[in-house]
């Protein structure tokens, strides 16, 4: 079984990737990591985000075994992140990483922007989680300031606009709903209400 989480930055969709993977024991790829990874590479080398070659040689290149896990996490690489994520080659120089992960025997679960669109649109179950701006910047600047990150909240909700316009508004994998996506709504469920939900979600699907 593939399962797609897609989903825009802090709707719960990477929480939601990792309880699904540990209740129905299926490996678990953040795809975000893939982009946010480039982004640092593209500024640890210094390079202009806008040379699309130059980018792409650096996602094809990237040393997953090496990865910052503190880093990756900042919001100047999610930020990076999602300009070189609307680059083409960059995506395509990341496609055949993440279709091997999620055809592999047994099956994956992917959470990203295009997994249920481009990555696996033959996934079994597509959840696209969602919630209001206000509350996803609010869950990733506690998240952000309780790491000792300094920015105020209008500058995180800022950023989440302007990440949301960016990773809807690309013409390439835009984020959005696959057609025969679920929609969940985080925006007034607690963790472990969303988590319910999406495993009744999975669980349906399996029945059917
Ligand atoms: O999910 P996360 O916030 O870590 O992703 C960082 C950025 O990577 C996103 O804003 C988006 O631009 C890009 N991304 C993408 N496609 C994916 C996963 C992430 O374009 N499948």
């Amino acid at each position: 079984m593939i399962i797609a989480v897609d989903g825009p930055l802090a709707s719960g969709k990477g929480t939601i990737a990792r309880a699904l993977s540990e209740r129905f024991s299926l490996p678990h790829l953040d795809t975000g990591t893939l982009y946010r990874a480039t982004g640092l590479a593209v500024l640890d080398a210094g390079a202009d985000p806008s040379n699309a070659q130059a980018c792409a040689d650096l996602a094809r290149n990237l040393d997953l075994d090496a990865i910052d896990e503190t880093r990756i996490r900042t919001a100047e690489a999610g930020a990076m992140a999602s300009k070189v994520a609307a680059i083409p080659q960059v995506r395509e120089a990341l496609f055949a990483l993440q279709r091997a992960f999620a055809t592999q025997p047994g099956g994956a679960i992917l959470d990203g922007r295009d997994i249920g669109t481009v990555i696996c649109p033959d996934a079994e179950v597509k959840l696209f989680v969602t919630a209001d701006a206000e509350t996803r910047a609010r869950r990733r600047w506690e998240e952000l300031t309780a790491k000792g990150e300094r920015l105020s909240f209008e500058d995180m909700l800022a950023q989440t606009h302007e990440r949301d316009r960016r990773d809807a508004g690309r013409p390439d994998a835009p984020m959005r709903p696959a057609d025969d996506a679920t929609l969940l709504d985080t925006s007034s469920l607690s963790i472990d209400a969303a988590v319910a939900t999406a495993i009744r979600i999975v669980e349906k699907r399996q029945k059917a």
